[in-house]
């Protein structure tokens, strides 16, 4: 059956970076002989320049039919000014409620090629690959009850409440069970159930699940030790997963371990496996309509889409392999350029991925 892949460029150089990875998807389709379609719609800036909202209704109603999305980045000074309510980056939180994009997965792979762009040592962090998987949707951010207060002795009090659900814990850790059994399989569950009651459920829940994934081997650390760890010894973990908070944060601290931001993909999923995949950075203003943008995460991001929610593992190794070949070569865009090696442009440097792949 022919899959749907809605392509949402968004703006910036959102535009620029999709394209190149619809070139990548379009050789890798016929090469492999993917039954995939392709299909385009606005969202963020270009959505409002256009239809003056965020995510028009025929976009979210091509983002529901779809079975999976690549997104390129949204948001610009051009449209800070604006409403938040009908701001680009609405566009994107509406996309990932209005699907229920739960499972937020983050590697950080770090290539042997770029181990000069880290600020840790070469030997703590080459060869670095993990995967965080993040709850998206529930966790501290969103509990009710929150908000601010005012108390009868006048002091002001502000409150967020940290609450998930058996269902919540299980869904999440379906995805990272799963992750963990296509890669390494080694799984961390990072909580704080020394501390807090939420996380004392989200580990039992996490050791009754380790019962169906006999091949996936679960160890659970506390968070404030995860984070030591990750800067500590990173190569130690395979897959991590935790809540929305620690998700945040630790994510965050593991990307920068390799140092480049126009190298990191990302997903999010849904319970069907449907996901939304993009770039960790955003729009770059700064350098949008020049042509010198880094590609390579958005062509990762579509590596992690064929594998993740279509199955097409041979073509995603072999996109993967495509963008390591192309550094080996010394091809690199400005942001990870580094001496001896070939600057090339956005456009070059997905010719030049579409002919390693060839
Ligand atoms: P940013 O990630 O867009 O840019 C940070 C820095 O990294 C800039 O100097 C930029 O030129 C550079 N950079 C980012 N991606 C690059 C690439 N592929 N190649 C080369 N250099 C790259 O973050 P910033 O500046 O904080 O945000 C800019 C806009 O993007 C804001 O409106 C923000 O809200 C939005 N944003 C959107 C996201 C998304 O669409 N998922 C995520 C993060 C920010
Ligand atoms: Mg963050």
């Amino acid at each position: 059956m022919t899959k749907h892949i809605l392509i949402l460029p968004g703006d910036g150089i959102g535009p620029e970076i999709t394209a190149e990875a619809l070139k990548v998807l379009e050789c890798v389709k016929a090469r492999f002989g993917l039954a995939v379609e392709f299909d385009q719609a606005l969202v963020g800036g270009s959505a409002i320049d256009a239809h003056g909202v965020p995510l028009p209704d025929e976009t979210l109603d091509k983002a529901r039919g779809a079975d999976a999305i690549l997104l390129g980045a949204v948001g610009g000074p051009k449209w800070d000014s604006l409403d938040m309510a009908i701001r680009p980056e609405k566009g994107l939180l509406g996309l990932r409620s209005g699907l229920q994009l739960f499972g937020n997965l983050r590697p950080a792979i770090l290539y042997p090629q770029l181990a000069a762009a880290s600020t840790l040592k070469p030997e703590v962090v080459s060869g670095l690959d993990i995967l965080i998987v993040r709850e998206l949707t529930g966790g501290i951010y969103f509990g009710q009850p929150r908000g601010v207060r005012t108390l009868e002795n006048g002091e002001r009090q502000g409150y967020n409440t940290y609450v998930y659900s058996e269902s919540e814990i299980r869904r999440i850790g379906k995805v990272a069970f799963e992750a963990a059994r296509k890669r390494g399989g080694k799984l961390c569950s990072v909580d704080k159930a020394n501390v807090l009651e939420v996380t004392v459920l989200w580990r039992e829940i996490m050791q009754e699940m380790a019962k169906d994934y006999p091949d996936v081997e679960l160890s659970h650390m506390y968070v404030d030790n995860a984070a030591m760890q990750l800067v500590r010894a990173p190569k130690q973990f395979d897959v991590m997963v935790t809540g929305n908070m620690f998700g945040d944060i630790l994510s965050d601290a593991a990307a920068m371990l390799t140092g480049s931001i126009g190298m990191l993909p990302s997903a999010s999923l849904d319970e069907n496996g449907k996901g939304m995949y993009e770039p960790c950075h955003g729009s770059a203003p700064d350098i949008a309509g020049q042509g010198i943008a880094n590609p390579l995460a958005t062509i990762l991001s579509a590596a992690m889409m064929l594998r993740y929610s279509l199955a097409e593992n041979e073509a995603a190794d072999a996109i993967e392999a495509a963008v390591s070949r192309v550094l080996d070569q010394g091809l690199r865009t400005a942001d990870i350029q580094s001496e001896g090696c070939q600057r090339v442009s956005t456009r070059e440097m997905g010719d030049a991925v579409v002919a390693a792949l060839a």
